[in-house]
């Protein structure tokens, strides 16, 4: 039988998953698919016990159910339990279900699919305590990048994921802002500055050195404000096209056992939201 894959969500028509995933199908062969399925907040019960019975083989989950989906799932693993959220299912082959979250580590491999290991060995800053910058913390420490200085609008966030990663520390907007030129690696992974509709900037770059990498996991639109002030000054941008398109490939070879282009795949996104 023919396997099919899906991703779950509320609103679900504007994914770009189901293309992605289905270009990466074809070039390497395999005769799948992958949908968009609309599933209210309400409905995720009924639609995972639906997908299992139609005979799903994993799917990608977004908004709203990365976290009510744990309880439903067997069994989840590391990044999904510390992030207490799920983007992706993989049916098992005794019909179990297999949470995981790759958003962190496809973060980690965007940036080194673009700047190697340069930032490794530096001070980074991580701008934002949310569920984004938790799994961005984890798998950048995994990596072996830090120390790391975590710093949030509300600063007990910050301390409070400071506390759960190694050498890690919390620290005020205010005094990131003022000493970023002691940073090498600059991660902003809140909201502000997504969409045109939450315009604006986490905090000012007129400090930032030139050659600092400085990324911004938002890709709607493709060059933040935020990305803007840093390349004004000279630091090395990335956007978050490349961390959307690793978390989907990190589900892809998960499922198939194929790590896919991504390279290309990041020109094709890039080109459809410039
Ligand atoms: P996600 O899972 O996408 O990370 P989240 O868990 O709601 O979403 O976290 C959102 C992050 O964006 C938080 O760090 C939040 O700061 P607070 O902890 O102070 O709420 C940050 N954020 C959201 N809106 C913000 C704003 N207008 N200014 C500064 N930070 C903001």
């Amino acid at each position: 039988m023919k396997k099919w894959y899906a991703v779950i969500g509320d609103p679900i028509a504007q994914s770009m998953s189901p293309a992605m995933h289905e270009e990466w199908f074809s070039d390497a062969g395999i005769d799948a698919s992958y949908i968009p399925v609309h599933v209210r907040e309400q409905d995720l019960s009924k639609a995972i016990e639906s997908l299992k019975r139609l005979g799903c083989s994993g799917w990608n989950v977004t908004i709203p159910h990365k976290t009510a989906i744990i309880d439903l799932l067997d069994e989840i693993d590391t990044s999904a339990r510390m992030m207490n959220a799920v983007n992706m299912v993989k049916v098992l082959e005794d019909g179990r279900l297999y949470g995981m979250n790759t958003d962190g580590h496809g973060f980690v491999r965007s940036l080194e699919e673009k700047y190697g290991t340069v930032g490794k060995g530096k001070n980074v800053l991580l701008i934002g305590a949310g569920g984004a910058a938790k799994g961005i913390a984890f798998a950048l420490h995994e990596a072996g990048y830090g120390p790391i200085a975590i710093t949030n609008r509300t600063l007990e966030k910050a301390e409070l994921l400071s506390s759960d990663i190694e050498g890690a520390s919390a620290i005020p907007l205010r005094d990131a802002e003022a000493n970023l030129s002691n940073f090498g690696l600059i991660v902003q992974t809140t909201s502000v500055g997504m969409n045109f509709a939450k315009e604006g900037i986490p905090l000012q770059l007129m400090n930032v050195s030139a050659g600092t990498i400085v990324a911004d996991i938002i890709y709607n639109p493709l060059r933040t404000e935020f990305l803007e002030q840093a390349e004004s000054k000279g630091g090395l941008p990335l956007n978050g096209v490349g961390m959307f398109v690793h978390q989907g490939a990190l589900s892809f070879e998960q499922w198939t056992g194929v790590y896919p282009n991504t390279k290309k795949m990041i020109r094709t996104i890039t080109d459809q939201l410039g």
